[in-house]
């Protein structure tokens, strides 16, 4: 593979990031994963608005223009011959030549890193047929999920226990809620209705979330953005998750208990399709 690090095209066995770089020290680092169907970039535009939004929020600066973001991204493509895929994007605060919990000052050179993972058929996902089993775990996250840090280790802890318990994923939640997945956004249906938590400093405000709301809307579907209860989740009809590398994915299990019939519902299956078929 050809990665990208700071303005540099490499071979991924000749990039290199400094020891002391702060996202690996301190997970001061902030990501985006922007998917690829067909050679082309899924909510480009909507991925670069939250990474402003993430930047903004840690006081970091943004080493690159969204011309420059979207540049690199089509070389990756390009050159790693992507069909289908995700690109992933990381910006650290930089390297400031030792560790400190203080931010290094003014002026140090963020670090930026993209690379490519070919996934092909990834719109075909047999998974997308059958539906995920998801085991519930208690949401033990900061504060502050809406800003895309690299502070991974918890959802991957929570990833890991799904494996084990032999499902595919989890919800997190908190004060008896559902906040979202290890790595996607929740939602339910219950009587036609598509009901998602709202967006707070609770959950990742996600692009792929965006765009489904909005295609369901256009579509005349009721959509309440309110947060649901476990209980409420294993009663309803239907349940999927949302993100960039899984698009629209039918949950068809929480914690052994089959959601509606146990198979993949009727809203899930009509709202992948509407996804993909808008965004490509
Ligand atoms: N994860 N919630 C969390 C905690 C996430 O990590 C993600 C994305 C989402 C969905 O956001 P979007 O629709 O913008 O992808 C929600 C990415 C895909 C990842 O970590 O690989």
């Amino acid at each position: 593979r050809t990665v990208y690090v700071n303005g540099e095209y490499l071979p991924e066995d000749q990039a290199m990031v400094s020891v002391f770089d702060r996202g690996f020290l301190m997970a001061d680092a902030v990501y985006e994963v922007v998917s690829v169907l067909d050679g082309k970039l899924l909510d480009f535009a909507g991925h670069m608005a939250r990474l402003t939004r993430s930047l903004d929020a840690l006081s970091m600066d943004d080493p690159l223009t969204e011309d420059e973001y979207l540049e690199a991204h089509r070389q990756l493509v390009q050159r790693n011959g992507i069909t289908d895929g995700l690109i992933y994007l990381q910006v650290s605060r930089g390297n400031p030549g030792d560790r400190d919990f203080v931010y290094p000052p003014k002026g140090t050179r963020p670090t930026v890193v993209m690379f490519t993972q070919a996934k092909p058929g990834l719109a075909d996902a047999p998974a997308a047929k059958t539906g995920w089993q998801i085991i519930s775990i208690e949401d033990l996250r900061w504060g502050r999920r809406d800003i895309k840090t690299v502070q991974l280790l918890y959802p991957s802890m929570a990833k890991m226990e799904a494996k084990a318990r032999g499902a595919d994923d989890a919800w997190l939640v908190e004060d008896g809620k559902v906040t979202e997945g290890t790595s996607n956004n929740a939602y339910i249906v219950k009587d036609g209705r598509i009901i998602t938590r709202e967006l707070s400093h609770d959950i990742l405000h996600g692009i792929t979330r965006a765009a489904v709301l909005r295609f369901a809307r256009e579509a005349q579907m009721q959509v309440e953005e309110r947060s649901f209860t476990l209980a409420e989740a294993q009663a309803a009809d239907e349940a999927f998750v949302t993100s960039a590398s899984s698009f629209v994915m039918p949950v068809v299990g929480i914690d052994g208990t089959p959601v509606g019939s146990g198979a993949v519902g009727p809203v899930a299956t009509r709202l992948r399709e509407i996804y993909l078929e808008e965004s490509r």
